[in-house]
């Protein structure tokens, strides 16, 4: 049976939820960097926002992770790597994002289903029911309300990557796989925002930090603001201009 979430939109009370936006994209995407701008945007505005990471974001899914990244779970083939990243997704929704969406905060997550969709279901070519169901299981009725996919050609993205990593540490588990792998990622992350283009908006991620920034909060402004936020966003941007 999948799980239920209680969206905290009962018929009598209408209360409202957070906004739950996550972050997807192959490696060295820049997505760390671009939460901490989707953050700022949403305190500059008042909204209270947290972010959060897969795998992990709870004591007993960044265990898993420890487990997942090492590339000890590999030998186990796609289909049972899938089914650790929904466990450790399972007990982060449940222990961390809707505790804090039901307390009306907004929650920003590096990678979240769609990674599970691309890493393991399109690369591990694993059968599409299997995953639907394993998706429904693990989400219930929490899917994300915006999904930003950060798209990038590999061979950057990789480098950044490496970059980042700095000397003497080795590629992790997924970043250890040749080109050919995330060349067909970046395609089946493309494939997502295709297919699901209400949920999914495709960013240029080699535009440079600033641009993506832009264009990530103008698309949260306009998909997710309220009329009262937006006029909060769009004072602040006046208030910011240089003067004339
Ligand atoms: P991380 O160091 O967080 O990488 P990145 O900066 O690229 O996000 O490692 C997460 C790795 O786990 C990344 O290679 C993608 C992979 N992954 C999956 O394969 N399936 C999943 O469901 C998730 C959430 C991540």
């Amino acid at each position: 049976m999948a799980r239920k979430f209680d969206s905290g939109e009962g018929a009598m009370t209408r209360v409202k939820r957070g906004k739950f936006i996550t972050l997807e994209g192959g490696e060295g995407a820049g997505k760390s960097t671009q939460i901490r701008h989707i953050l700022a945007h949403l305190t500059a505005v008042g909204i209270t926002a947290l972010a959060t990471r897969e795998p992990g974001g709870t004591p007993h899914a960044e265990a898993l992770r420890e487990v997942l990244l090492s590339g000890r779970a590999k030998n186990l083939g796609p289909a049972a790597e899938a089914m650790l990243f929904s466990a450790a997704r399972i007990d982060h929704i449940e222990n961390l994002i809707e505790p804090a969406l039901r307390e009306r905060k907004w929650v920003v997550c590096d990678r979240f289903s769609d990674s599970t969709r691309a890493y393991q279901g399109a690369m591990g070519n694993l059968d599409a029911r299997f995953m639907q169901a394993l998706e429904q299981v693990t989400l219930g009725a929490l899917y994300p309300d915006l999904t930003i996919i950060l798209d990038i050609d590999p061979r950057l993205g990789l480098a950044r990557a490496a970059q980042r990593r700095g000397q003497g540490e080795g590629a992790d588990r997924f970043e250890g796989e040749a080109l050919a792998f995330h060349k067909a990622l970046r395609e089946a992350f493309r494939d997502i925002a295709e297919r699901e283009p209400l949920r999914c908006v495709l960013i240029d991620a080699a535009q440079g930090e600033a641009k993506v920034a832009a264009q990530i909060i103008k698309v949260i402004d306009e998909r997710l603001f309220d009329a009262r936020l937006r006029a909060r966003a769009e004072a602040l941007i006046h208030d910011s201009r240089p003067a004339q």
